[in-house]
């Protein structure tokens, strides 16, 4: 018996509710390379299996869920997202986009399947704040790991090489896979703002996706008695990293479009009667488009220094990790319009502000389009009130499934 759109939604929806639950705090807690992560890729792969689906893991620990295509030998249509979360977070980022995939290969699959193969993945280590470099999945499969990927150290000092190798995932692979290299990605994901709600539209199909740039900064001063020490002598290097917090949110007011978010700050000795002398600082800064991207990266690092002088302290700036923003493909993105069209919908457009691993495939030369469903709850994401209605997903089983059904032809 068909299901309907909704019926499957309220599936999606369960199943998100049963994600949620892993590492529950105020949200979910799914550290990208942790065992929260594992666990997720556990539930999906049971239900991968439940729906008939061949499901592999590949050298990166990325999860796929297969149907077989009638003339194998086509590159295959790729879909879904990501099941790491940040901390406490909702329930939709990355989750619905995998769900949503698995959904909708299983329909094609359960009506005699398409001449393409589809896969529905779920990556590995989409999110940047664990390691201060995200989408290493997508990266890993796209031949993009850097050669300082095994160090990179998370908050409690625990390595991706270790969290990758303590999941069983054996070495860190070398080089990309992408061969044959997939006919397109498809990634349905949640908007994280406010657009789509404010017009009242369930979906909306993404023109591009801003350019990122993440960079660890690492004020150093002299650390010293908080009673003793005249204001005049001191280098406070927390004085040093707040002079750069608010020049590099001046900077971005500045520039259209552009943002500059430090999100973490850890302070040494971190004592409350003592002169901080280190002072490290994580500046996510991204643009949508290629030159306030390089205006806000160079402004941040010329304000870094400056600040730094000002406060008698010294800076050392490491780039972790950047890409430009980049259009998403005609192909799959006139699929996904035609399908909204078809589904009663206005075919609205919008640009992201959010990464996602569509970048990366994009950049690998991946014909890539993203599917985004509206945000609720004020378009709030990253946190636990993070919320979507069941019409909009439902509305979003129906037309990434039609456009999927005309990608994989
Ligand atoms: O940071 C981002 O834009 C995404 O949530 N990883
Ligand atoms: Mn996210
Ligand atoms: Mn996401």
């Amino acid at each position: 018996m068909q299901t309907t759109a909704q019926e499957r939604a309220a599936r999606i929806v369960g199943r998100l509710d049963a994600l949620f639950e892993i590492g529950r705090a105020a949200g979910t807690n799914r550290p990208g390379l942790g065992a929260g992560e594992q666990r997720a890729h556990d539930l999906v792969t049971g239900w991968m299996r439940d729906a008939g689906l061949e499901v592999s893991v590949d050298r990166a620990g990325n999860l796929f869920g297969r149907a077989m295509g009638a003339e194998p030998e086509l590159p295959e249509v790729w879909t879904g997202s990501h099941l790491d979360t940040p901390p406490d977070g909702g329930r939709f980022d990355g989750a619905l986009g995998v769900l949503a995939a698995l959904d909708a290969v299983e329909a094609i699959g359960a009506d005699g399947g398409a001449p393409r193969g589809l896969a529905a993945v779920a990556f590995r280590l989409e999110e940047g704040w664990r390691f201060g470099r995200g989408c290493f999945g997508s990266r890993a499969v796209c031949g993009m790991l850097e050669d300082d990927e095994a160090d990179l150290r998370d908050p409690d000092g625990v390595t991706l090489g270790e969290s990758f190798a303590g999941l069983g995932l054996g070495e860190l692979p070398e080089a990309g896979w992408l061969d044959p290299p997939p006919a397109c990605w498809v990634e349905t994901h949640i908007e994280q703002g406010p657009t789509l709600a404010d017009a009242g539209h369930p979906l909306g199909v993404v023109t591009s996706i801003a350019g990122m740039a993440g960079i660890e900064l690492v004020f150093t001063g002299r650390r010293g008695h908080a009673g003793t020490v005249p204001m005049p002598l001191r280098a406070d290097a927390l004085a040093a990293a707040a002079g750069f917090v608010r020049a590099a949110h001046e900077l971005a007011r500045g520039l259209a479009g552009a943002v500059a978010t430090i999100g973490r700050l850890d302070v040494s000795p971190g004592a409350t009667n003592t002169i901080p002398g280190r002072v490290t600082a994580f500046a996510d800064l991204r643009a949508p488009d290629a030159g306030a991207l390089a205006a806000l990266v160079d402004g941040a690092v010329a304000a870094a220094r400056s600040a730094a002088e000002e406060a008698g302290c010294g800076v050392e700036v490491v780039p972790r990790w950047r890409y430009e923003p980049v259009a998403m493909h005609p192909g799959p993105m006139e699929a996904l319009r035609r399908a909204v069209a078809a589904a009663g919908l206005e075919p609205v457009e919008l640009p992201s502000g959010a990464g996602h691993d569509a970048a990366i495939l994009a950049e690998a030369g991946i014909p890539t389009a993203m599917l985004f469903v509206r945000s609720d709850a004020g378009g709030v994401s990253h946190a636990p009130e993070e919320d979507t209605g069941a019409d909009a997903v439902a509305a979003a089983v129906a037309v990434l499934e039609a456009a999927l059904t005309e990608l994989a032809a």
